[in-house]
């Protein structure tokens, strides 16, 4: 029986292409600045992203974490959606090891910040108050559905921002998702905001890392900080050159992942008792079943070969490099025989 893994597009493995990239990349030590492939997917990503510095990063949780230890000082706090990966899925970095506040304003549904709320929620001068240091977005928006932010919505923070003098955090974990959605150089989606972190480890196929974006002079700082959380890797370049095959060849592919997600939410929107939480935009399809424990769904779809998470009350299925539209089929069709046979 084929395993069909649908729990993330983190689950991806190199291709055989990627893989002899990686062999055969030249290497030196990067934490003295020397590995000539990192400085090559460092200034490739730079260029592309449309800012001048990029670092190469062990995740994407510490791209996060590095830019707002590199934005903020201890004590400052951050505005972020309440639904936003850095403040539900990263440990709480920022307060640990930050000394920051989390500031949530809820996600429409979209995946947007409610600016109203971002308004409100920065601080003026006050000895009583910290200071907002920092407003973070994400896009795509994950837990609102791989939801796009469109440049007009970044546009539209961006201007609260400048209003009241922040900088802007872009969690772009999947932000090629969002440029392949929208047909859009990611540069145009990049430009509102002063960071931006991208992984290289989900959709585009490379086993390891993100980079961070953004000023030379912020890039300088958060390399220090990049050291600080254990970071600064050395032969790092056999990292590297996934990143570079990832960006060279895998970027146009995920219009492929797109269309599979939605395909796999023609036929879940078929099946009685499911409905789209909500049709999805990129490569996240999240659904509500009725009558079913969504854990012993997942259980039983387990026995069958269809590997997915439930969260918050949906269930998750990614579409990544690896899956295909026949997997697509093939999983619906175990779904609708666990459901045809009953909780
Ligand atoms: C939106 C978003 N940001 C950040 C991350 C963190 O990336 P990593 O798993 O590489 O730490 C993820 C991971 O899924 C994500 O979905």
């Amino acid at each position: 029986m084929k395993i069909i893994d649908l729990r993330s597009d983190t689950v991806t493995l190199p291709s055989p292409e990627m893989r002899r990239a990686m062999a055969a990349a030249e290497l030196g030590d990067d934490v003295m600045g020397e590995d000539p492939t990192v400085n090559r997917l460092q200034e490739m990503a730079a260029e592309m992203l449309g800012k001048e510095a990029a670092l190469l990063v062990t995740s994407g949780t510490q791209g996060n974490l590095a830019a707002l230890l590199t934005h903020c000082k201890r004590g400052d706090e951050v505005i972020v959606g309440a639904e936003a990966h850095t403040f539900v899925f990263e440990v709480g970095g920022a307060w640990a090891l930050g000394g920051l506040g989390l500031r949530t304003v809820p996600n429409d549904e979209g995946g947007r910040l409610d600016l109203k709320e971002v308004k409100a929620a920065i601080r003026f001068d006050n000895d009583h108050f910290p200071r907002t240091g920092l407003i973070c977005v994400e896009n795509t928006h994950n837990r609102c559905g791989g939801t796009v932010l469109t440049e007009e919505d970044l546009a539209a923070l961006r201007h609260v921002a400048d209003n009241r003098g922040l900088p802007v955090h872009l969690d772009g974990a999947r932000l090629f998702n969002a440029a392949v959605a929208l047909r859009v150089p990611v540069a145009r989606l990049a430009a509102r905001a002063n960071s931006v972190t991208f992984c290289l480890s989900k959709g585009l196929g490379a086993p390891i890392g993100s980079v961070l974006c953004g000023t030379r002079e912020f890039i300088a700082e958060a390399r220090r900080y990049r050291k600080m959380l254990g970071g600064g890797m050395r032969q790092a370049g056999v990292i590297a050159a996934a990143g570079i095959y990832a960006l060279e060849s895998m970027v146009e592919r995920l219009a492929e992942d797109h269309k599979n997600a939605r395909a796999a939410a023609e036929g879940l929107k078929e099946i009685a008792g499911i409905a789209l939480a909500p049709p999805p935009q990129t490569n996240l399809v999240y659904f509500t079943v009725d009558g079913w424990r969504l854990d012993a769904l997942v259980r039983r779809l387990e026995e069958v070969g269809v590997l997915c998470f439930d969260e918050a009350g949906r269930i998750r299925w990614v579409t990544h490099y690896g899956i295909e539209r026949s997997d697509v089929e093939e999983a619906l069709s175990r779904l609708r025989a666990v459901m045809a046979a009953g909780a």
